[in-house]
C-alpha cells in the first residue's frame, strides 16, 4: 500500500506508463505523471483518470531534461518513489538520430536523479529492456535469458538503456544519493486493458509486431510483413516473450514494494519482466486470427537487421524475490488488444483526411 508521499511517473501518458498508473491508483496510491507528450495523448491520462473511478491525476507537461520544471514538481508534491518510463525507444530511429536519444534518456535521466537527489526522493524504478543482452544465442545455456547474460546491446536504443543501468549502478552503490535502484528489464510487451480504453498508439507506421497486425486487421494496412522464416526455430520465425501490459503493470508495483522494504541504503537491482515462454511470429498471427476471427494476410520478406532468434525470458528472480509472476496468456493479450484496436481504430486522435 501507499505511503503519504506521491508516485511520480515519467512517461505516464505512454502506453506502459499509463497502464501502470491505473494500476497504481487502483491499490490505492497517490501518482503525479510528466510527460513531454512527445509520443503520447493526454487524453490516455484522462482515461485512466476515469477508469479509476475519477481519481485526479496531477499531470505536467513537462520534459525531464527540464530541471527547473522538475525541480517546481517536486517541491509541490512529496515524491516517495519514481517510476521512469520517459525516453524514445524506436530502435531503427536510434540509429538515425543517436544523438537525440543519447540527449533524450541518457541525459533526461540524469536531470531526473539530480533533481531527485536534491529533493531527497530514493526509491526509483527504471524501464530498461531485453534489448541490453543483445543476441544471447552467442553464449551456450542462455535462452531463457537469466539476469546474468553478458549485455550487448546492438543499437543506439539498446546503448542507452545499458548507459543509463550503469549510471543507476553507480549511483545505487554511492553516499551521494541515497536512491535505491530496480531495474526492470522488460521483453515484449503487448495487449492492452481489458476495458479497452486505453492501449498502444503508435505514432506513423508502427515498428512493433502486434500493433501491426491490429491495423492490418482493422483495415489501415493491408498486409503484415514477416521479417524472415528462415530461422533456427520451430517454424523458422523468430522467438520472442510478450507479455501482457497490464501484467508488466504489476510488475512495477511489486518493484516499488520491494525497493520500500529494503533498508540498506546501497541498492541495486536487475529483474526480467517475462513469461518465461516464447512464441515465435506465426504463432502470434495465429492467436490473433483466432482471437479476432479475421484472416492476418502476410507476406514473407527478408530478414530485418538487427533481429536475433529467440529473446526469451528466465522470470525466476522477479517471481522469486518480487513475488511477481505474469497471469495473463497471448490469447488474453490478442483479445484486449483486439477491443482496443475495434473501440479506437485510430488511437487516441481522429481518422485524418476521411
Ligand atoms: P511510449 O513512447 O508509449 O512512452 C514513453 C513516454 O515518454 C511517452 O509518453 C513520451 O511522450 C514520453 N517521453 C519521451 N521523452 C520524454 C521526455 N524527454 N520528457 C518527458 N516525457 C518524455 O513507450 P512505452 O512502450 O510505454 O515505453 C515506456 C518505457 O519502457 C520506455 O523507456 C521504453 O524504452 C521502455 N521499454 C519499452 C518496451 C516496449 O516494447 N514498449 C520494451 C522495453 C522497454
Ligand atoms: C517482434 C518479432 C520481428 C514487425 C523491439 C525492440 C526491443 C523492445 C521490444 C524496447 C520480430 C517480427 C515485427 C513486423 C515482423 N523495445 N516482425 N513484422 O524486435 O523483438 O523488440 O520491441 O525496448 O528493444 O527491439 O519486437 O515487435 O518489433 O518484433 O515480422 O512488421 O516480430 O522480426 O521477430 P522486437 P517487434
Amino acid at each position: 500500500m501507499a505511503d503519504d508521499g506521491y508516485v511520480l511517473v515519467t512517461g505516464g501518458a505512454g502506453y506502459i506508463g499509463s497502464h501502470t498508473v491505473l494500476e497504481l491508483l487502483n491499490a490505492g496510491y497517490k501518482v503525479v505523471v510528466v510527460d513531454n507528450l512527445v509520443n503520447s495523448s493526454e487524453e490516455a491520462i484522462r482515461r485512466v483518470e476515469q477508469l479509476a473511478g475519477n481519481v485526479h491525476v496531477p499531470f505536467f507537461n513537462t520534459d525531464i531534461r527540464d530541471y527547473d520544471g522538475l525541480d517546481k514538481i517536486f517541491t509541490q508534491y512529496k515524491v516517495s518513489a519514481v517510476l521512469h518510463f520517459a525516453g524514445l525507444k524506436a530502435v531503427g530511429e536510434s540509429v538515425q538520430k543517436p544523438l537525440e536519444y543519447h540527449d533524450n534518456n541518457v541525459a533526461g535521466t540524469i536531470t531526473l536523479l539530480k533533481v531527485m537527489r536534491a529533493h531527497g526522493s530514493n526509491v526509483f524504478v527504471f524501464s530498461s529492456s531485453a534489448t541490453v543482452y543483445g543476441d544471447a544465442t552467442r553464449f551456450e545455456n542462455m535462452i531463457p535469458i537469466p539476469e546474468e547474460c553478458p549485455t550487448d546491446p546492438t543499437s543506439p536504443y539498446g546503448h542507452t538503456k545499458l548507459i543509463i543501468e550503469e549510471i543507476l549502478r553507480d549511483v545505487a552503490g554511492s553516499n551521494d544519493a541515497q536512491i535505491k535502484v530496480g531495474i526492470l528489464r522488460y521483453f515484449n510487451p503487448i495487449g492492452a486493458h481489458p476495458s479497452g480504453r486505453i492501449g498502444e498508439d503508435p505514432r506513423g507506421i508502427p515498428n512493433n509486431l502486434l500493433p501491426f497486425v491490429a491495423q492490418v486487421a482493422v483495415g489501415r494496412r493491408e498486409k503484415l510483413q514477416v521479417f524472415g522464416n528462415d530461422y533456427d526455430s520451430r517454424d523458422g520465425t523468430p522467438i520472442r516473450d510478450y507479455i501482457h501490459v497490464v501484467d508488466l503493470a504489476k510488475g512495477h508495483l511489486a518493484a516499488v514494494k520491494k525497493l520500500n522494504s529494503i533498508t540498506q541504503p546501497a541498492f541495486s537491482r536487475e529483474w526480467n519482466l517475462g513469461t518465461g515462454n516464447g512464441s515465435t511470429v506465426f504463432e502470434i498471427v495465429h492467436a490473433f486470427e483466432k482471437a479476432t476471427n479475421k484472416p492476418i494476410p502476410v507476406e514473407v520478406v527478408g530478414r530485418r537487421k538487427g533481429d536475433v532468434v529467440n529473446l526469451t525470458a528466465k522470470p525466476s528472480r522477479a517471481n522469486t524475490e518480487l513475488d511477481w509472476h505474469a497471469q495473463l496468456t497471448i490469447d488474453d493479450s490478442c483479445r484486449d488488444l483486439w477491443k482496443w484496436a475495434t473501440a479506437n481504430p485510430w488511437g487516441y486522435g481522429e481518422q485524418p483526411d476521411k
